[in-house]
């Protein structure tokens, strides 16, 4: 397969699509099933490399899976056979490619295993801050010792042990490090509190909810008791609202479009990106399909005119995978569209303020560029072009968005292989889409 998308412009966005399964109820359904005393059935897997990494890892600590769906190395449908806690040691180091998820996630759980680990991937993920988890995990008394070429960042070689429970205030919103540390509290007797500055995706908590662990949320503190069994539980996984983004904007951004996206998790730790989207005019109709653990439902958009709008800061944590995507819609909008309070996008698969500045520009869309965001004035249109996702898989799927919804010109978007880590059937998708 070429490594390049090539996109004409189109002038409709309608039909029906499903997305595939969110990832980040994937990854923590791979952990926690491994964890787990018993065999957990998980559909809907999100079969992609980041989540298949994680999977696969858990698989080099004990855990097997059977697939009932897909391959071994792709599976949709499976059953997962926990080990009831009693992981072990991993005969090689454990590769999380591109995935901060991954590698922060199963860092918690294994700096309370009874053998050291080591923590590795790829040059990206290599390059992104991994201090953010080592500092309460250390504090928890685990031993991570970052080996990268630039300080604080992986290889993880992780020393495991007993930990100690302890109560941690988050320096920045950051739902990955309140699972490394929730997860690194299971094994730890006593309770384990965090408290996070704003409210971040909450997957972990309703996940170990389902998983029979019990686990307070009082605003935005959360608290757990160590030791817990982790129950064997069965899973549907809902699509992920992250990669039915993109296809959100490019119907709403189509005037006369009707789009309907089958089976997205609706959870309201990640719905912003709706709710912004409806701020600006956008017309999308909610059906809900199931309403417990983690809610999900159809969505049906419909093309109009769009207006800018102003990210609120505490929306910030709940969109802050869709942030690329909204920024396509604000060069589209009328008035305006600003985006403060972003300054985690730079730590990000790539810096992708940066990113999305030198895409936008490059397919003549005027952009103001911030250190924590963007402001980017409307009523533009995007020309077509030949811009690189930088190896980002969300800035390859934005700026195909962008081509399609382009005035004029062809848009090749380069080095697209990196929307295997999210979105394997994303091109599929958009082909969907190619009036020519
Ligand atoms: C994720 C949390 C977010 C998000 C990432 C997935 C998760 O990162 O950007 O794609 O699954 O917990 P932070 O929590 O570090 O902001």
């Amino acid at each position: 397969m070429s490594d390049t998308f090539t996109i004409h412009p189109t002038r409709s966005v309608t039909g029906e699509l499903s997305v595939p399964g969110d990832k980040s109820i994937s990854h923590r359904a791979a952990i926690l099933s491994g964890l787990s005393d018993g065999d957990c059935r998980v559909e809907n897997f999100l079969s992609s490399e980041d989540c298949v990494n994680t999977l696969k890892a858990m698989a080099n600590l004990g855990v097997s899976y059977t697939v009932t769906r897909g391959t071994q190395d792709a599976p949709i449908d499976m059953v997962i056979s926990g080990k009831g806690g009693a992981l072990q040691a991993p005969g090689a180091p454990l590769d999380c490619g591109n995935s901060g998820t991954g590698m922060r996630l199963l860092a918690g759980v294994l700096a309370a295993q009874a053998f050291d680990s080591e923590l590795i991937g790829d040059d990206s993920l290599s390059s992104r801050p991994m201090g953010r988890i080592m500092t309460p995990l250390e504090a928890m008394g685990a031993k991570i010792d970052a080996r990268g070429e630039t300080p604080g960042c992986a290889p993880l070689h992780v020393t495991g042990g007993q930990l100690k429970a302890i109560e941690y205030t988050l320096p920045m919103a950051s739902a990955q490090v309140k699972s490394a540390v929730l997860l690194a509290g299971l094994f730890a007797p006593g309770k384990t509190t965090v408290h996070q500055p704003a409210t971040t995706r909450d997957h972990t908590e309703r996940l170990f909810t389902a998983y029979g662990i019990e686990c307070v949320t009082q605003g935005n503190t959360i608290t757990l008791e160590g030791l817990q069994t982790v129950k064997a539980t069965d899973l549907v996984v809902p699509g992920d609202i992250s990669s039915a983004a993109f296809w959100i904007v490019a119907a709403a951004c189509s005037p006369g479009s009707i789009l309907k996206i089958h089976n997205v998790g609706l959870n309201p730790t990640r719905t912003a990106i709706i709710d912004v989207m409806e701020r600006m005019g956008a017309r999308i109709e909610r059906e809900l399909l199931a309403n417990e653990g983690e809610p999900r439902g159809n969505l049906i958009i419909h093309g109009g005119p769009l207006v800018g709008t102003e990210v609120l800061p505490e929306e910030v944590p709940n969109l802050i995978d869709e942030v690329p995507i909204l920024a396509i819609a604000g060069a589209l909008a009328s008035g305006r569209t600003l985006i403060r309070n972003a300054k985690e996008l730079r730590v990000k698969e790539t810096d992708r303020i940066d990113t999305v500045v030198k895409n936008l520009r490059a397919m003549g869309i005027e952009v103001e560029e911030f250190e924590d965001g963007l402001e980017i004035p409307g009523g533009q249109h995007f020309t077509g072009a030949t811009v690189s996702s930088y190896g980002d898989h969300r800035i390859a799927m934005a700026f195909a968005i962008a081509g399609l919804l382009a005035q004029e010109g062809v848009t090749t978007v380069e080095n697209v292989a990196c929307v295997n880590t999210s979105y394997p059937t994303f091109h599929e998708h958009l082909t969907q889409f190619q009036s020519i």
